[in-house]
């Protein structure tokens, strides 16, 4: 018999999915939105109430509930995920996690069976880099807050430091936001966003790797002109420059630089379909388990847009940030989540993560083990992600039974 409550985990699934949800039934919600606040507040007052958490913010806006283990010495124990979505996402990337390491956390309270370890639920701050880039929380915990501008400005022209003081953090206080110490293990619950669990029928995934990522803003400057009076080879056209660099894109993954390579955003200016755009802004997301590999990749697609450049006769800068590093996941955490699995009777299988996770800046503080449940039909970051609720509860289940088997390690 189950310790965890299913019928709860998947009712306060439902009640997350609300905050922030659009008219096409995806999900917005916002990095530092009042949607992600709320669904914030909703985790630290279920924390509290039901898993005997104290919760606090740290200086990046971070939720971190802490439950007293019965051998206060011990590193603690983490569990954790996000809370805000991109932009008409699904409900699930993130929250499941979440929502899922509070109900293991209540159901152990309920027990009368505490872990010696303390044990630390935290809802990360802008995971996804809608607003801001990617992993601000994660960035900040892990002692890396000089990567995180607070001056960097969103769509909206809002800058990070507004966000984060609106939200109950503290920019200028980012850099005491590292843990000092260590933690015993971190484990991430999250769906696979992948269609490998869902493909083979196996409910269970334990994650050897995650891919790491570099962004690119690309800017074109074009000349803007008559779309009807200029000639074409008269023409300096930045829509033209940005098709080819879409394409030089996908060609530097499809020819085997890197595993994936995408355009999500392109602008156009001045915007008129009688006008040549003389301006575009696209972004380069690029991704490899193996962060040299996607480094020279990014420098081939860099020669590539310099050759389209000179032949569209436009000026091309390219703004690449840091990014963030792949990390592997740590052998015997794999190992105890393939157990705490088998131990339920559910199969698994290793799998690498082409989506990027907190888990990854966790590896910093620790051993990390990550685990995937199926994404029907392989979808995520789009309104129709979903998971069986059978799946959703065996997925917490098994994060139970793992953190059980790290307690008594
Ligand atoms: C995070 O969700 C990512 O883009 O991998
Ligand atoms: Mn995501
Ligand atoms: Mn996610």
């Amino acid at each position: 018999m189950s310790e965890l409550d299913p019928g709860r985990l998947l009712d306060r699934l439902d009640t997350m999915a609300e905050l922030g949800r659009t008219a096409s039934g995806g999900l917005t919600r916002t990095a530092y939105s009042p949607a992600d606040i709320t669904a914030r507040n909703l985790i630290a007052r279920w924390s509290t109430l039901e898993a005997g958490a104290t919760v606090r913010l740290d200086a990046a806006a971070n939720l971190i509930a802490e439950i007293p283990g019965t051998r206060p010495e011990l590193a603690p124990l983490v569990m954790g995920s996000h809370l805000d979505s991109v932009a008409d996402g699904g409900a699930l990337d993130g929250t499941y996690g979440v929502v899922a390491a509070v109900e293991v956390a209540a159901a152990l309270q309920r027990s009368g069976r505490p872990l010696r370890h303390p044990l630390r639920i935290v809802a990360f701050a802008n995971e996804e880099g809608v607003v801001a880039k990617p992993f601000t929380g994660s960035l900040a915990i892990t002692g890396r807050s000089e990567l995180i501008d607070v001056g960097e400005t969103g769509p909206d022209g809002i800058t990070l430091s507004a966000r984060l003081t609106a939200a109950g953090g503290d920019p200028a206080g980012l850099a005491g936001a590292g843990w000092a110490e260590p933690v015993a293990a971190y484990f991430e619950l999250h769906i696979e966003q992948g269609p490998v669990l869902d493909a083979g029928g196996i409910p269970i995934g334990v994650v050897t790797a995650i891919s790491g990522r570099r962004r690119a803003q690309v800017v074109i400057e074009g000349r803007s002109n008559h779309a009807g009076t200029t000639p074409m080879d008269l023409r300096s056209d930045a829509a033209v420059a940005a098709a080819h660099i879409v394409l030089a894109t996908e060609a530097v993954a499809r020819e085997g630089h890197t595993e994936v390579a995408t355009v999500g955003t392109l602008r156009l200016r001045p915007g008129n379909a009688n006008v040549i755009a003389g301006h575009a802004v696209l972004s380069v997301d690029i991704r490899s388990v193996d962060d040299a590999r996607r480094d020279r990749a990014l420098d081939e697609l860099g020669r590539r847009i310099d050759a389209i450049a000179a032949a569209t006769g436009t000026t091309i800068t390219v703004t690449a940030d840091e990014g963030s590093g792949a990390a592997r996941c740590d052998g015997e955490l794999m190992n105890l989540i393939a157990d705490a699995a088998a131990g339920l009777g559910a199969t698994s299988v290793e799998l690498p993560s082409g989506a990027g996770h907190d888990a990854q800046h966790m590896t910093a503080l620790g051993p990390v083990g990550m685990i995937f449940v199926p994404s029907v039909g392989g979808i995520s970051h789009n309104p129709s992600e979903t998971t069986a609720p059978a799946d959703l509860v065996q997925g917490a289940e098994v994060l139970l039974a793992a953190l059980r088997r790290a307690d008594d390690r």
